[in-house]
C-alpha cells in the first residue's frame, strides 16, 4: 500500500502526474520515519528536518499547527441547532449533519459552528467545546450526543494535572453566551479560543488567561509525548 495525496492505494495505482514538479524538476523533499512496535522512532527530529527542508524550498507544510495569528487573536464561531442523529459518539463517516453545520460558519467566514440541542451545548461541527466561567472550566460530559475527542481527553489530563478546576456537566446555551472564555478543541485545531460568537464578543474579545495557560500546557504535553514515543520505540 502507498499513502498518496491523502489516500491509501495499491502500489500499482499510485501514480505521479507527468507535470509533478518533483518528477520534472526534482523540486521536492522527503523523510523516512521508522516505526517499531507501532511507535514512530525519532518522529520529532524527522519532522523538524522535514520542516527545515520544506522551508528551504519555500514549500508550505500542510502538516502545520494552527496558524499563529489564529492562536494569538482567537477565532470566531456561529451557533446552530444540533439536528444530527443521536449517535454522535460514533466516529462515523456519515457526517452530512456535521458538514451542513460547518457550512453555516464557513458561509459566515467563521472557524466553527457551536451546536445546541434543547438549549444545551453539545459540541461544534468538528470539535469539542469548553467554556470558562468564574474560573472553572466546563464541558458537556461524554454521552451519545458528542464525539469523545482525543483532544478533549488531553485537555482533561492537563487541566487535572495543573489543578485547573474542571467540571463535566450540562452547559446551557445561556452559559455559553455569557462565558468568560470559549474554546474549541480538535486534533487539527488543538485548543482554539473563540473570541466572537454570533458576532458578539466573548469575554473581552481576546483569548483569555486560562486559554493561554492551557495552550502552553498542551504544547508541553505534545513535546513530552512525542519525546516519550521516540524513546520507547
Ligand atoms: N474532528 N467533535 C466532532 C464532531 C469532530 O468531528 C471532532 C474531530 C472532534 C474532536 O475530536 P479529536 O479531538 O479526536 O480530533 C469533536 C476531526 C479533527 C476532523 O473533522 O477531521
Amino acid at each position: 500500500m502507498v499513502f498518496l495525496n491523502g489516500k491509501f492505494l495499491p502500489i500499482e495505482q499510485a501514480m505521479v502526474p507527468v507535470l509533478d514538479r518533483g518528477f520534472i524538476f526534482g523540486d521536492g523533499v522527503y523523510e523516512v520515519v521508522p516505526v517499531y512496535d507501532s511507535a514512530p522512532f525519532g518522529f520529532a527530529e524527522h519532522m523538524a528536518r522535514l520542516d527545515r527542508s520544506l522551508a528551504e524550498l519555500r514549500i508550505a507544510n500542510p502538516l502545520v499547527n494552527p496558524p499563529r495569528e489564529l492562536v494569538e487573536k482567537g477565532g470566531s464561531a456561529v451557533s446552530a441547532v444540533d439536528n444530527r442523529w443521536l449517535r454522535c459518539d460514533i466516529k462515523s463517516i456519515s457526517l452530512l449533519g456535521n458538514v451542513l453545520a460547518r457550512q453555516v460558519s464557513a458561509d459566515a467566514g467563521a472557524q466553527e459552528t457551536i451546536l445546541f440541542r434543547d438549549g444545551k451545548l453539545t459540541e461544534a461541527s468538528a470539535s469539542n467545546v469548553f467554556i470558562v466561567k468564574g474560573g472553572e472550566l466546563l464541558s458537556p460530559p461524554k454521552t451519545n450526543l458528542i464525539l469523545p475527542g482525543i483532544t478533549y481527553d488531553v485537555v482533561t489530563e492537563i487541566a487535572q494535572a495543573a489543578k485547573i478546576p474542571l467540571v463535566f456537566r450540562d452547559v446551557s446555551e445561556a452559559e455559553v453566551r455569557s462565558a468568560d472564555e470559549v474554546w474549541v478543541t480538535s486534533s487539527s485545531k488543538e485548543i482554539l479560543a473563540i473570541v466572537t460568537l454570533d458576532g458578539k464578543q466573548v469575554g473581552d474579545g481576546r483569548p483569555g488567561p486560562l486559554f493561554k495557560r492551557a495552550f502552553q500546557l498542551y504544547q508541553q504535553f505534545k513535546a513530552r509525548v512525542m519525546r516519550k514515543e521516540a524513546v520507547s520505540a
